[in-house]
């Protein structure tokens, strides 16, 4: 039995994003230090960008078929993503499809993004909670942009928001492609009589999304939005990937998919 694991990001160009991959590659390595790890990028465009600019990263495909070819049996693939959405889903049927193929491998574990579906809920509001009281004063909201999504998933975006509202009525967890959005949270600020914010990414890395979306100088960022409403705007430009509380938690995701390879 030889074991390799890998780690499967949505991937970025931007220089700012890679302060979160190095950081949870540093720590798999330090957990795994006798496993070979390797990184891919399920975001095609990303990688086509990649492959442009002469830094070519492998998809998660490419990165089975060069363990195999060294000898590899079981796999343990990461997902370094948020919620359980479209990329995490196609994780499960490669590794479905790299197992039942013909002189596949014995064995490939996908191990869940950072919230583990409905049962991860509570962790991850918890953990994001220390985050958010850092640095918070008394009266201040704080908001975590989030990226949304089309797929099914998205509903747990919804249920983090209401586990931070739970927990605490001035985190909130907004979305650029989703509700609620920069619109409805704003409305919500005005209600609150919101005077300062703190804006965070809830993104792996706080990479283009962050760059552009969050606190870009047009008129349609986050920030800008929330300055053009009165609201003082503080933002903070650190990934989800360099908070070790967070890193923890796709840790252990990590050690169980690795837990379950070793059963019969
Ligand atoms: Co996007």
């Amino acid at each position: 039995m030889s074991t390799a694991i890998v780690l499967a990001a949505f991937g970025s160009r931007h220089k700012n994003a890679m302060a979160s991959l190095t950081h949870i590659v540093q720590r798999v390595k330090a957990a795994y230090p006798d496993l070979p790890v390797r990184v891919a990028y399920t975001s095609k465009t990303i990688r086509g960008h990649m492959k442009k600019a002469g830094e070519e990263v492998d998809s998660v495909a490419a990165a089975l078929d060069k363990l195999l070819d060294e000898g590899v049996t079981h796999v343990a693939v990461q997902s370094l993503h948020l919620i359980p959405g479209t990329e995490f889903h196609e994780l499960l049927g490669l590794a479905n499809e790299r197992v039942l193929r013909e002189g596949g491998f014995h064995r490939v574990e996908v191990g869940f993004p950072l919230v583990a579906g409905e049962a991860g809920i509570d962790e991850v509001a918890d953990a994001v909670l220390t985050i958010a009281e850092q640095g918070k004063g008394e009266n201040d909201a704080v908001l975590f942009m989030g990226h949304g999504t089309k797929h099914d998933g998205n509903v747990y975006y919804e249920a983090l928001h209401r586990a931070f509202q739970k927990r605490d009525r001035s985190v909130h967890l907004g979305a650029m492609e989703a509700e609620p959005g920069i619109e409805a949270i704003i409305e919500r600020f005005r209600a609150d009589g919101v005077k300062k914010a703190h804006l965070l990414p809830f993104l792996f890395g706080a990479g283009w999304h962050a760059a552009r979306d969050m606190v870009g100088d047009s008129a349609t960022s986050w920030k800008s939005r929330l300055e053009q409403a009165g609201i003082e705007c503080e933002p903070m430009l650190k990934g989800t990937g360099e908070y070790d509380c967070l890193v923890d938690i796709w840790l252990s995701h990590l050690h169980d998919a690795l837990r379950r390879m070793d059963r019969c």
